[in-house]
């Protein structure tokens, strides 16, 4: 681990403007610099970088952050490889946290591994470009299959040779210890022998996402019907074949850019969309796909296209892997290829426009994909047909979001001639028992203060829109959401000035007439807020605005001072996100000349007190309203003190209105 005072030196030393220079191309704009999007394919400017603030936007997406996380938005680094790559950039020396000793010979071991196993790559790529048996065996074997010289050397295919110890020989004279030849499987240890586990195959070597080699996938030249086509490295501490997509490091730019993946089986497949000019391309390598594949797809986009040979049997077995990417929240359309053709001979056999308008035109929806297909199957049989709805709607309940969901039960109603009523109450079976499920192994977890599995069931129903009562309307929790989210914003660009406030009081003279009064009064801003949020216990509905909301009156309550910074850099992408999507709109505000108009800024801070006041009632209010209509869905007859209750809410919520008004 990399200890935390080497993470805040990289943080001190790294300047965003430079690290983003390194690969964009960024012009002086006022107080900030600007470019052009590197996520997106536009023609005018809309990422913007703050030296001051030491932060980025790219207002064509959304994005933005610090330092680290442009590196792992841009170059897909994980958090420890950004800021290695930082630490070399600004040649800070790394130190490492104590690890125990087993820990540290298990991360030797491990680093062994990959150091050999890039060495077996250079040596069988090396092996193929330049000696006469390389050249005469593997290499023309790619040739002859079309693969082009820059195609061989971006895949950095190669070939071992088919003696007994070519390689093994190779690498131990050049001092690689025999027992990580032996554990990444790329040397077979037999007794006293050993010798290549892929001597006679070409080879097909598998990256990680950031480059480094984890295994290889070797095939055989000769039409041998005994023995595998092909034998790839076993399992191993660096090789998790379930956890790896062949190709995903050659990809991934071109997968957040196109913002689509395309998933086949095989390594040619992957290969020859390549040559044919499509780059956002992966493989599964012929296993069932699994969800931590699915989480590294996920990472770059929400979209994933899955490519189907022309074999009805192998479609088949592949649907059910793709109730995980559902699951995933991600969006899945298949394209099928005709009778006998996979990717890889498709891709051969037509123009690289050809295979781009198929891949468009041919792509369907898989809910609807799979509906069709499977009601091909039940010929109408009703009882068949019953296990496919069931079926569908099991895919259907796997996607998270409520509204999609609907959308594609009003779809397969249509399609499959069915009520959406009968589909929804299938829907609201299945949802109920998976959640039941759920509920049933969270309370042999957890404590026994967990709501019962009611609970979960009619939270879940209500989020679906399949029960209606009297919970907070998703408008409300919209509205409180921007008003949170405002907090926020005042908070972090004014949270630590000090602004006049005025304060109404209210008395009552002698005849009992109201009398209202003003107090003026010096508050730092952030104080303010606190103070009001405090006197209603306000609990925001966001976690993530709730969590930086916390962490800012701990940080008050330590040094009576918001220091920004600290969410600037925050370990949680999602609030390095919020924080400076919120800077940078401040700063695109001010930035005149911006798109060639330029914006007139009331000085802030004279609205300050008014905004500060605003937004503390207007949530009050919310939270009123909320509290009176729970109040009023629970029965029909009230007792006289729930009457009162009701009757002093009501009061209130007028009192509250009138002082929205009256703040000026
Ligand atoms: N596969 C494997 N072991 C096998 C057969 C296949 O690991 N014995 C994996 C490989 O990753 C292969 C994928 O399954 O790429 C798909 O198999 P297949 O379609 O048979 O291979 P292709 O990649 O199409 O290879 P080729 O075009 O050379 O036949
Ligand atoms: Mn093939």
């Amino acid at each position: 681990m990399i200890s935390r005072s080497t993470i805040d030196r990289v943080f001190e030393s790294a300047r965003v403007e430079e690290v983003i220079g390194e690969f964009v191309q960024l012009k002086k704009a006022g107080s900030n610099f600007k470019g052009l999007s590197p996520f997106t394919d536009e023609k005018s400017p809309s990422f913007m970088v703050s030296p001051v603030k030491q932060i980025w936007k790219d207002f064509s997406t959304g994005k933005g952050g610090n330092s680290v996380s442009f590196l792992m938005e841009h170059e897909h680094y994980s958090y420890p490889e950004a800021l290695r790559w930082l630490a070399k950039k600004y040649n800070i020396e790394i130190e490492e946290t104590e690890q125990s000793s087993e820990e540290k010979a298990q991360m030797n071991e491990r680093e062994s591994m990959f150091l050999v196993s890039n060495f077996a790559k250079d040596y069988f790529h090396d092996l193929m470009l330049n000696s006469n048996k390389g050249k005469a065996i593997g290499l023309s074997y790619f040739k002859e299959r079309g693969f082009t010289d820059e195609t061989i050397k971006k895949f950095e295919l190669g070939y071992c040779i088919d003696e007994w110890d070519n390689f093994t020989k190779a690498a131990l004279a050049k001092g690689y210890d025999l027992k990580y030849l032996a554990s990444t499987g790329l040397t077979i240890v037999k007794e006293n022998k050993q010798f290549d586990r892929f001597k006679g195959r070409v080879l097909f070597p598998i990256h990680s996402m950031s480059g480094r080699i984890l295994g290889f996938g070797g095939r055989i030249l000769t039409a041998d019907k005994k023995a595998a086509k092909y034998l790839n490295s076993p399992e191993s501490d660096i090789y998790h074949k379930s956890k790896i997509l062949y190709g995903i490091y050659q990809a991934k730019k071109e997968i957040a850019k196109q913002d689509n993946c395309f998933l086949v089986e095989g390594y040619t497949d992957v290969i020859s969309f390549n040559q044919s000019g499509i780059e956002n391309v992966v493989a599964s390598s012929g296993t069932a796909l699994t969800s931590d594949q699915i989480r590294l797809v996920n990472r770059l986009t929400k979209n994933i296209t899955v490519l189907f040979d022309g074999d009805a049997a192998g479609i088949r077995a592949s649907i059910r892997g793709i109730d995980l990417i559902l699951e995933q929240g991600m969006n899945v359309k298949v394209v099928q290829f005709p009778e006998g053709e996979d990717p890889d001979s498709f891709a051969k056999s037509n123009s690289d426009a050809e295979l781009k308008t198929y891949l468009e035109n041919a792509a369907q929806d898989f809910i609807n994909f799979k509906v069709s297909l499977l009601l091909k199957d039940s010929n109408n049989d009703p009882i068949k047909k019953a296990a496919v709805i069931r079926d569908i709607v099991t895919s259907i309940s796997k996607i998270p979001d409520g509204i999609q969901r609907e959308v594609y039960v009003q779809e397969c109603s249509r399609i499959m001639d069915i009520s959406e009523r009968v589909l929804f109450s299938e829907l609201a079976q299945i949802v109920k028992k998976g959640v039941q499920e759920k509920s049933k192994i969270l309370k042999r977890q957890q404590d026994p203060n967990q709501p019962p599995p009611e609970y979960f069931i009619e939270q879940e129903q209500a989020q679906m829109g399949l029960v209606k009562g009297g919970e907070v309307s998703t408008q409300k929790i919209d509205q409180l959401s921007i008003l949170e989210k405002e907090i926020i914003r005042i908070l972090l660009l004014f949270g630590n000035e000090e602004v006049e406030f005025i304060e109404e009081i209210t008395n009552v003279d002698e005849d009992g007439k109201e009398m209202l009064s003003k107090r003026k009064y010096q508050n730092l801003v952030s104080a303010e807020i606190y103070l009001h949020l405090q006197e209603d216990e306000t609990e925001f509905t966001n976690p993530l605005f709730q969590e930086i909301y916390s962490e800012m009156i701990h940080q008050l309550n330590q040094s009576e001072k918001l220091v920004v910074d600290k969410f600037v850099n925050h370990k949680n992408a999602e609030i390095i996100n919020i924080v400076t999507s919120i800077l940078m709109d401040e700063e695109k505000h001010k930035l005149s000349n911006w798109e060639g108009k330029s914006i007139e800024v009331k000085t802030a801070i004279e609205v300050l007190p008014k905004a500060v006041s605003d937004v503390v009632f207007n949530i009050r209010r919310i939270l009123i309203d909320k509290l009176v209509n729970e109040f009023l869905v629970k029965g029909k007859e009230y007792s006289h003190e729930e009457k009162e209750e009701i009757m002093s809410y009501n009061s209130l919520r007028i009192r509250l209105a009138e002082k929205l008004k009256r703040v000026v």
